[in-house]
């Protein structure tokens, strides 16, 4: 494997690399998610397939199969994913990467997230795992044939979010997919738009942003799409959207 940019892990464990210390924990994790993501307990609490579901409200697998049935069964080139999930994602997306010859990359800020993806994979996964931060990949235009972006972006503020699509459409090549899976306004009758509400708005300051706008309002205008295609699951509590880049 060439180390070709900061921040590299390998897969396997035998042959594990960190280079370089190259991104800055933003500000908003260890603000709002340290509980989350980037205290040592944390990994340890919520990496458990059982507790990701649950808090999905029983959504984990389905969200998941539908973001990977978007991609496709095998997967040849290369694939992206920007930040790392709890639970076993990644390990169906390397898997199909496998399956069609790709590659796939991960990235993330947290070197414990990515260590402990590292835990998960197998250690003949195609996989190569980089720490970077999303709002400024240090990588070349027009790099991936597909990349997924799984319950991130209602993480960040506004303008890290503008940046992390502005960045995403960046370094997938012209025809290429791009699957976001998030949060969205579930419908009037639906009692997790009620109970749900006060809950998100205090444990995950931004998420509600994404109740209040479509996805397509942080879409850098500079990057035309050919298409992009909007889906609801559970009363549209979560959506999915799907957008494909112009010019191929
Ligand atoms: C994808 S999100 C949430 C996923 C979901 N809640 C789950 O089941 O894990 C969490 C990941 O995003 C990463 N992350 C947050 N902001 C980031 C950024 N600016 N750049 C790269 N990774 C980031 C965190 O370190 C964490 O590993």
């Amino acid at each position: 494997m060439s180390l070709t940019y900061g921040g590299v892990y390998q897969a396997s464990p035998a042959a594990s690399h960190h280079v370089g210390e190259c991104a800055e924990v933003p500000h908003y994790l260890t603000t709002h998610y340290w509980w989350a993501y980037v205290h040592p307990g944390a990994v340890k609490f919520f990496e458990r397939q059982w507790l990701v579901n649950l808090i999905l409200w029983g959504n984990y697998p389905r969200l998941r199969d539908a973001a990977l049935a978007e991609l496709g069964q095998r997967l040849p080139g290369r694939t992206l994913q920007l930040a790392c999930v709890y639970g076993d994602l990644t390990s169906h997306l390397s898997a199909r990467a496998s399956a069609g010859g790709g590659t796939l990359d991960v990235i993330d800020v947290l070197p414990i997230q990515l260590q402990n993806l590292r835990r998960k994979l197998p250690a003949d996964a195609p996989v190569r795992l980089l720490r970077m931060d999303s709002t400024g990949l240090d990588m070349p235009d027009a790099q991936y044939d597909r990349a997924l972006v799984f319950f991130l972006l209602h993480e960040q503020p506004g303008h890290e979010r503008q940046r992390t699509l502005s960045e995403l459409m960046r370094v997938v090549k012209p025809g290429g997919t791009v699957v976001i899976v998030d949060y969205a306004m579930p419908r009037w009758w639906h009692p997790l738009r009620y109970l749900w509400r006060p809950l998100l708005a205090r444990l995950e300051p931004f998420a509600l942003d994404l109740w209040r706008r479509e996805i397509a309002h942080w879409l850098p205008a500079g990057r035309p799409l050919r298409r992009v295609r909007k889906q609801s699951f559970f009363g549209g509590l979560y959506q999915k959207v799907v957008a494909t880049r112009a010019g191929r």
